[in-house]
Parts: C-alpha cells; structure tokens; sequence
C-alpha cells in the first residue's frame, strides 16, 4: 500500500509538510529544504576556549595529506598557477593547478611549485664553464633563480655566478668566467652538513647560496639563505618530506588525461584532482581506474564534483583518496540555470559528509564561499577543507591583471564552463597556446555555457585575506567551543533563518 507523505515524514522523524506545500504525489521531490550557507547560523555553544590562538585549524586534504588550514584555492584559470599555488601552500593551504594549459606549460607550473622552496636543493641549477653571460641571464630569469653554480667538463664545481655579479655587465658574450666567484674563493660544505651548521656559515661569511660538494669537488646539493628565510617565516607551510612546497593539479577524464597526468606527476604534483562537471558518473570512474592502472598508488587522487551521498560512496569505491563537493553553488557558475540540476552546497556537504564518514574520505566544500562564516559553516557541516574560486581570483597571487575602471581596481574571474573558457580550452587542445583568435565564429554559437565572466574586487595580497579568513575561522571555532576542526561537526547545531534573519546578520540601518 501507498504510504502517504505525513507517513513517510514520520517515519525519518522530520516534521510534516503543511498540506498546501505537499508537492503533487506523483513528483518525486525531497521533503527535506535543500539549505545553503545564507538560510542558516551556527547557534553558540559554552565555550572554554579563552583565546583565537587556543585553536587549531589542522586538517587533511586528502587520506595523506595534512593541511594547517583548510583552504584550497580552485583548478580554475583566473584562480591558480604557480604563483597562487606557492602562496596558498606558504600559508598552510593548497592551490590545484588548473588544466586549461598544454600539458607541458601545466606540468612547469607544478615544478616551479615544487622548485620554490627546498631544505637542500638536490639537482641546483648549474651552468658550463663555457658559457656567456647572456646564457647565465636567461636562465637566471627563466628558472627564477638568482644563482647558478659553475661547472667544468668533469662536472666539478669551479665557481658560483650570482644575479648581482651580471646586473652591471654591458658585454653579454662575456664569458661567466670573468664575472664569478671563482673557486678559491667560494664558500662550499661537506654533503651531511645540518641546516643549522649551514645557516652559521652563510651568516658568518655573509652569503645567500652554501654548495655542498663532495671530496670529488662534484656538486651533490645547494642550501640557501631564502629557503632558510622562509622556513622561518612560514613555518606552518604545507611541505613534503624534502621541504618542497606541496600542490595538486587538474586533470580532465578526456583523451590524453593519462599522459597529462604523467606529466604531472613526473613534475612532482603531490595530489591529482579529477575534475569533471558530474562527477557521480561513469566517465569519472573510469578516468579512476585508468589512472590508477597507468600510474600506481603511490600519489593521491581527488575526484569531482559530486553533492549526494551515492556519489561520494562510488567515488570512494573508485579510488578516490578525497572528494570534492559541490554542484552549481559557485560564484560563477550557471549550472542550475542552465540544466536545472543542483543541491543548495550546506544539504550536499552534510549528505555527503555522512556518507564519507563510513570511508574515513575527506571531502572538499567546492563553490559558493563568500566569507569566512561560510567556511565556518561547511566545515561544521562536516567537509574537511573548502576550495575557493573567485574570493582568491582578486588577489595578487591570481593570473591575470588589474584592471582599473571608474578609479577603482578590478581582476576578472570566470567560470571553466563559461564561453570564454570553453573557447580558450578547444584553442589549447587544437595546440594552439591559449589563443582564440582562428576558431571559427560558428563554433562560439555553438557552446552551451554553465559559468559566467565576471569582475571581482582586487584584494592585494592573499596572505592578507587568508589571514582574515582563518582569523574569523578561529573565533568560529571559539564560538562553537571547539579546539580543533574535527570537534567541530559535533558541537554544531544550526539554526534556519527567515529573509529578516539574514538582512539582520550584515550591517543595516547605517551608513556605510
Ligand atoms: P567560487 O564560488 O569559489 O566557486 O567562485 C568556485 C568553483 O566553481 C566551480 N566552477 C564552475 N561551476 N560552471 C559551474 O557550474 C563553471 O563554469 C564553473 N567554473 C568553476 C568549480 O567547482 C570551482 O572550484
């Protein structure tokens, strides 16, 4: 027999549906509103923390991945390269690199990230005793690096050429020779010297750059003042095991994703992000298996997106060591318009979150945050870590320029969906390096967009809006009485709230 929906609603223990709002019987509709951040507040629970600072923000990105704070910045192109990427991991967050590069470009993006910091330089750049000036300048500027070690044909250190030895040079084809420090003069130390014998000896002879040699006088590392630096200034950065500065970068499930992958991983990616529209699907699951068979398991694999329970549950089935959340609740996105799919993000997090739980799999709170009460939010409705586009597409660290319109600084963001994307895409799978100008127009009539171009606000450095939002991440935590993050899930009881609910939680009634 038919149960009726009053049945049903008592049997899961929710409250009865008014009649007037019961959706005709032959619907098949959730009973349950989807919420989203704005539909509800945290309600404050006692609290025995007395300070920010008494919290941790600890967390995971992945089974193996440890993050000091949950944030990721989004696989998007106006939102994460290397730049991005060495900032988020500096500050104890992520960056994904996005796909929508060549393979070649996307996996140097990755190597620039993991060539950003060491605690020993393993394979330092170096330069034949030969060479020109013009060569060591190139490279120096190419690679970033402000010093390169010279050596002879049997490979043996004969002297160091620093950025500051060339900057004054008017003759290019000079050869570095003339303009090092030559080897009677250089500073080197033994292979096994610790970072603190080596941090003496760059002080006391006033040096940025130690090359270790061994009794062969072949280079075996580098230590540098800078990496010493920043050990000290970001000491909560998100490293692997040697120092270097983890990130993850996109893939797409279509042809050649295997060898982009590859590539990335070759390139040192700490983490692969499946990244594809509808991830509960068996393009996804495929793409899975395929690079789980091709490429092993010694690497982690993020898949997405999902926002339902069974979506996470094949997902976990298929490998995934994390999955991210989240279908149309982006800034940019116009999924739910245009297909008329979705799950308001706070009811996907915590359906997925109950599902996760029985894998032990992190998720990742894709889309739709615009604040730190947000993060607080799909944290406490139990993801692990959010993922942020176009809060971080204003930063400095984002691709792409300021622009300035009406006095005021703007950098543009779009969704990977949009026609502007899709087009700059076909462009770089035709290897035609990220220019649009030869396809043609019929081809632009003929994409259906789901995301949109849009300007943000510049925002200067991401170091500064990081550090609001895990400062407002912290009091959250305060608030809820938890220490830690993985407290928080459990001490969180929401409260819904009304249109006047939400015009009462901004300023009003003032002038701003
Ligand atoms: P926010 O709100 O942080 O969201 O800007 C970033 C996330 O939005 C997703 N994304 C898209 N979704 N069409 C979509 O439906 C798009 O064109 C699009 N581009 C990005 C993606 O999950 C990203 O991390």
């Amino acid at each position: 027999m038919e149960r009726t929906m009053n049945e049903i609603q008592a049997e899961r223990g929710e409250r009865p549906t008014p009649a007037a709002m019961q959706p005709a019987p032959h619907l098949n509709v959730r009973t349950n509103p989807g919420l989203t951040f704005d539909d509800v507040l945290l309600v404050p629970r006692y609290s025995e923390i007395q300070s920010r600072g008494d919290v941790t923000t600890d967390t995971r990105l992945t089974r193996r991945i440890q993050l000091a704070i949950p944030i990721v910045s989004a696989n998007m192109d106006t939102v994460t390269e290397s730049e991005m990427a060495i900032a988020m991991a500096r500050a104890g967050g992520i960056g994904v690199i996005h796909r929508f590069l060549t393979p070649g470009r996307q996996a140097n993006e990755v190597r620039r990230v993991k060539r950003a910091e060491a605690l020993v330089v393993r394979q330092p750049m170096t330069l034949p005793l030969s060479a020109t000036v013009r060569l060591a300048r190139e490279l120096m500027g190419e690679e970033g690096v402000g010093g390169l070690i010279v050596i002879d044909d049997s490979e043996r250190v004969v002297g160091i050429v620093s950025r500051r030895d060339i900057m004054f040079v008017d003759d290019d084809d000079r050869p570095v020779a003339d303009v090092m420090t030559p080897r009677e003069r250089l500073i080197t130390a033994a292979p096994n010297t610790t970072i603190e014998q080596a941090r003496s000896i760059l002080d006391e002879h006033r040096i940025e750059k130690l090359p270790l040699v061994d009794e062969a006088n072949l280079l075996v590392g580098l230590i540098t003042a800078k990496d010493i630096e920043h050990r000290m200034n970001y000491p909560k950065a998100t490293k692997d095991s040697h120092g270097h500065l983890r990130v993850a970068a996109a893939v797409g499930v279509r042809e050649g994703y295997i060898e982009r992958a590859e590539g990335l991983l070759a390139a040192g990616a700490d983490a692969l992000v499946i990244d594809i529209a509808h991830g509960d699907s068996v393009n996804a699951v495929e793409a899975a298996r395929g690079l789980r068979t091709n490429l092993g398991d010694g690497w982690d694999m993020v898949i997405g997106n999902v926002a339902t329970a069974d979506g996470v549950k094949r997902l976990a089935d298929a490998g995934a060591d994390a999955v991210k959340v989240g279908i149309g609740p982006g800034s940019i996105c116009i999924t739910r318009i245009v297909t008329g799919f979705g799950v308001p993000q706070l009811s996907a997090v915590a359906e997925c979150a109950a599902a996760a739980a029985a894998y032990d799999l992190p998720l990742i709170a894709d889309g739709g945050i615009k604040n730190s009460g947000d993060i607080v939010k799909a944290l406490a409705g139990g993801a692990s870590s959010v993922m942020v586009g176009s809060l971080l597409a204003g930063t400095r660290e984002s691709p792409g320029m300021v622009v300035v319109r009406g006095g005021r600084r703007f950098k543009v963001t779009r969704g990977m969906a949009s026609l502007a994307a899709t087009m700059s895409r076909r462009s770089v799978d035709a290897k035609d390096h990220d220019s649009n100008a030869a396809l043609p127009k019929r081809e632009y009539e003929r994409v259906v967009p789901e995301g949109v171009e849009a300007k943000v606000p510049y925002r200067g450095p991401v170091d500064d809006l990081l550090h609001q939002l895990v400062g407002g991440l912290r009091s959250g935590l305060s608030y809820a009485g938890a220490s830690s993050l993985s407290e928080l899930p459990e001490r969180a009881e929401f409260i819904r709230i009304t249109a006047a609910g939400v015009r009462e939680s901004g300023p009003h009634d003032v002038d701003l």
